[in-house]
């Protein structure tokens, strides 16, 4: 195509898919909302693909959109802890304990769903996942529409979430009506999800509240049958192969690749000077939170630069270390 030329897949440059969050953004995207349209959202964790969660055929589309299996249920944001209620049976003695120390943040609570959630949005499953996210945003677009949002995160199923909102077009396109730009997410991996129907938090799914801060151990004495839907399924996969790198072995892993092969590097910074010319670095840490914030963005960027293997420094499993290496055990399979 000559420079210059329009892409004719591509949309009119006239209309602006990536919105500033401002007056006239926030306005946008609550109009799309109310008129059953998709929306991407940002939040502390990851972007969310945001739509009305009581209509069922407005969940639909999410579905759809994602192409996400039917039986993995959505999670349900709100913006303050009244609007919790009509969506459950009973707010537990722990839900309103957990919810009082994390919301809003990256912690999910799964409890008994009361009729008002649509079968289609909890996957059919008796139970339904509530969190109130901490993006100013999210929590400014969800008060204006005074009602809460399902909104997994603004990926095609088994692909990696965004986190910046060009990963959300580009996943997405015209998919979404618009993607408001929260900048950058501060987390970079999906919220924790619990079950707080009993007593004690089951985590069902690892993420930025940590077991250490729930006071849970590593094993909690149920099996894979426990964990959330999604968990089941291929996940956070680029379109490069991943490998596991324990800590300090960089060099030799991108020597032993094959010749010919392009390799990326996701690793400390100290490791990954002392690496050779060849390797794309496409990112670069120093603990487990700037990894977890990193993560997502370089798959897409590793994506971009074609390399065929991306090496990834492992971290030890501790606090949100443990759902880093969840993810990239995922992408690794
Ligand atoms: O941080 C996040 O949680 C992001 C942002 C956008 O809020 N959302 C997100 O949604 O990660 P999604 O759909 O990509 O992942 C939701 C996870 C899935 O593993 C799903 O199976 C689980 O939550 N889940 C949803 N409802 C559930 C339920 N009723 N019981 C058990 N797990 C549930
Ligand atoms: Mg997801």
């Amino acid at each position: 195509m000559p420079p210059g030329d329009r892409d004719p897949q591509e949309p009119p440059a006239s209309v602006p898919r990536i919105r500033v969050a401002d007056e006239a953004g926030v306005a946008a995207a609550v109009a799309a909302l109310e008129a059953g349209e998709l929306v991407g959202l940002p939040t502390e964790t990851v972007y969310g693909l945001a739509a009305r969660a009581l209509d069922p055929a407005v969940v639909a589309r999410i579905f759809a959109a994602k192409g996400r299996p039917a039986d993995n249920p959505l999670i349900v944001h709100v913006s303050d802890l009244a609007a919790l209620e009509p969506l459950v049976t009973t707010v537990t003695p722990l839900a309103r304990e957990l919810a009082a120390t994390y919301w809003p943040g990256p912690l999910t609570l799964v409890l008994t769903a009361s009729p008002h959630v649509p079968a289609i949005t909890r996957g059919r499953l008796s139970t339904v996942a509530v969190r109130m996210p901490d993006h100013p945003v999210a929590l400014t677009v969800l008060e204006r529409l005074g009602q809460p949002l399902a909104a997994p995160s603004a990926n095609r199923s088994s692909r990696p979430s965004p986190t910046r909102p060009e990963h959300v077009l580009a996943e997405l396109g015209h998919r979404v009506a618009l993607v408001l730009d929260g900048g950058p997410c501060v987390i970079g991996v999906e919220s924790t999800v619990v079950d707080a129907r009993g007593d004690r938090p089951i985590v069902l799914r690892e993420g930025a509240v940590t077991r250490e801060q729930l006071q849970v151990g590593s094993d909690t004495g149920r099996g894979e049958t426990d964990r959330s839907p999604g968990t089941r399924y291929r996940h956070y996969a680029p379109r490069c192969r991943i490998e596991i790198v324990a800590e300090g072995e960089l060099p030799v892993a991108a020597a032993r690749q094959l010749a010919g092969e392009r390799v990326g590097v996701l690793a400390r910074r100290s490791s990954v000077t002392e690496l050779g010319r060849d390797a794309v670095v496409v990112g670069a840490f120093d603990d487990e939170v700037e990894l977890a914030r990193a993560l997502y963005g370089a798959f897409v960027d590793a994506e971009r630069a074609h390399v065929d293997v991306l090496l990834v420094e492992s971290v030890p499993e501790q606090g949100v270390g443990r759902a880093v290496m969840d993810r990239l055990r995922r992408a690794a399979e």
